[in-house]
């Protein structure tokens, strides 16, 4: 064994110590640590003859690269939507890299994972109240996710015309109907060869960034409807905004549609008492995509697909690892591997399944409802304030506003100014053609604490600034 392989296998215990405090220690200061990195330029790196064993590996990142590791899985990085990591799902997480087991294995022939997998999923349908008929699986994030249902879907339709998409190819158009898709949507459509060319956008009710459903059901009438695909947001990125549910799984009852949810984060209002009615009528979705790595605190990446179990044998003909033969009937002889697009991958259920069962639904809870609560705080600073306005209602847990009387240049570069100071983090979006700042709260540590750090902050930047 190459010798600084077998130094590092002996003297494990040793690395894993200052492993562990280097975690300690950033999960005791995440607070204090900058909310951006100072630019930097890539250096010229060459790889050497001889390694230099982990040790000293450790020892340089430190060095080089500890400190431009900016606070992103702290309480004050508002930007995008980004989750931190609870100490339980770090820990299974590290747990997931050190048994490295391999997830593509048969269940029960020698490996767990897969049950895991499979128990983790219904832990998770427990939590967001839907029902055991679907069947789930972990991915990268909410993109792979909505790639993987809409996969499925798009053998769906095919059957529906007579053919077989996975084997011939697409040969006619699919029809995609939405209000406001997530970006990723749009990208996953892309991928599939649908043509993003192809989804036909419904007009928005007024002011809202959800669906018309009459509009919606105006097109179903004109058109046969089991060649549409129908993509819903459960929680759109700027607003929040949910497209009506409920009317739309009416809908289906006539209409027969495949129905896709984006719930890639606004599917946690299912846990609130006085939000969960956004997500009435879900659990008739033919699809649901759900993020672990933003409400729900899960270390990057991970996410999970619920596609309904009515849909398995679409499910394996799109993904299907059929020159595997060793691997043996996709049902009796269950592995992930034909039912996602990916064939190796990292145990991903274990980290969440920590995470869930440490917390429970009481701690999911308390963190969906406290990140709700810091936004509307922020939310009602602004509406008192007279330097900044709000762009869009605060519906659920993002903010979106802006300076009051400042020019479109003028406002980016007060959001630069304002996170140069490195204290919060906040991108810029565009709410129904209005530019604007934009503040998600999803991580598990923000507190209202926060948010008097956030007001100073905007306060000082406007002084310094106008
Ligand atoms: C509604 C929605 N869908 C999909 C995505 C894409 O998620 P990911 O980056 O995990 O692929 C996001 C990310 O913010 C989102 O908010």
């Amino acid at each position: 064994m190459y010798k600084q392989l077998a130094s590092d296998k002996e003297n494990i215990e040793v690395l894993l110590e200052s492993v562990k405090q280097l975690t300690t220690q950033h999960f005791q200061q995440v607070e204090t640590i900058p909310t951006s990195a100072k630019p930097q330029e890539v250096k010229n790196y060459h790889l050497p003859e001889e390694g230099i064993g982990a040790e000293a590996v450790l020892a340089q990142f430190k060095t080089d690269y500890q400190q431009l590791m900016c606070g992103s899985s702290g309480p004050r990085y508002w930007g995008y939507v980004t989750g931190g990591a609870t100490p339980a799902s770090v820990i299974g997480d590290w747990l997931a890299t050190t048994f490295d087991q391999n997830t593509q294995s048969v269940q029960g022939r020698g490996d767990v994972s897969a049950i895991m997998e499979k128990e983790t999923i219904q832990l998770l349908l427990d939590f967001l109240n839907l029902p055991k008929t679907f069947f789930g699986g972990f991915v990268t994030g909410a993109t792979m996710s909505n790639f993987t249902c809409l996969g499925v879907a798009r053998q769906w339709i095919g059957k529906n015309q007579g053919y077989d998409i996975a084997l011939d190819g697409l040969q006619k158009p699919v029809q995609i109907v939405t209000g406001m898709p997530h970006s990723s949507v749009i990208k996953g459509i892309a991928m599939l060869g649908m043509g993003s060319t192809n989804i036909h956008k419904i007009p928005l009710l007024d002011g809202r960034e959800a669906i018309d459903v009459e509009k919606l059901e105006d097109f179903l009438k004109q058109n046969a409807s089991d060649d549409v695909i129908v993509l819903s947001s459960a929680g759109t990125v700027n607003s929040v905004d949910f497209d009506d549910l409920k009317a739309i799984a009416t809908l289906k009852e006539t209409y027969n549609f495949w129905w896709h949810i984006d719930a890639a984060f606004g599917g946690m209002v299912a846990c609130v008492e006085d939000k969960k009615h956004f997500v009435e009528g879900w659990e008739k979705a033919d699809s649901i995509t759900v993020d672990c790595h933003k409400w729900f605190n899960i270390p990057y990446d991970s996410a999970v697909f619920f596609i309904q179990e009515k849909h398995q044998k679409r499910q394996i003909e799109t993904f299907q690892n059929s020159n595997a033969p060793y691997l043996g009937n996709p049902i009796e002889d269950f592995s992930y591997l034909n039912f996602l697009p990916e064939n190796s991958r990292r145990f991903r259920a274990l980290p969440v399944w920590f995470s869930l069962l440490a917390y429970g639904k009481k701690g999911y809870q308390e963190i969906v409802q406290r990140n709700i609560d810091v936004a509307q705080k922020l939310t009602n600073y602004i509406e008192t304030s007279e330097k900044f306005e709000l762009v869009a209602p605060t519906r659920v847990n993002v903010v979106c506003f802006k300076v009051v009387g400042l020019s479109q240049e003028k406002q980016d570069e007060f959001l630069q100014t304002l996170n140069s100071r490195r204290k919060i983090f906040i991108t810029p979006s565009v709410y129904l053609e209005q530019s604007c700042f934009r503040a998600a709260f999803v991580n598990w540590q923000t507190t209202e604490k926060d948010i008097v750090i956030a007001i100073e902050e905007l306060e000082e930047t406007h002084h310094q600034y106008i």
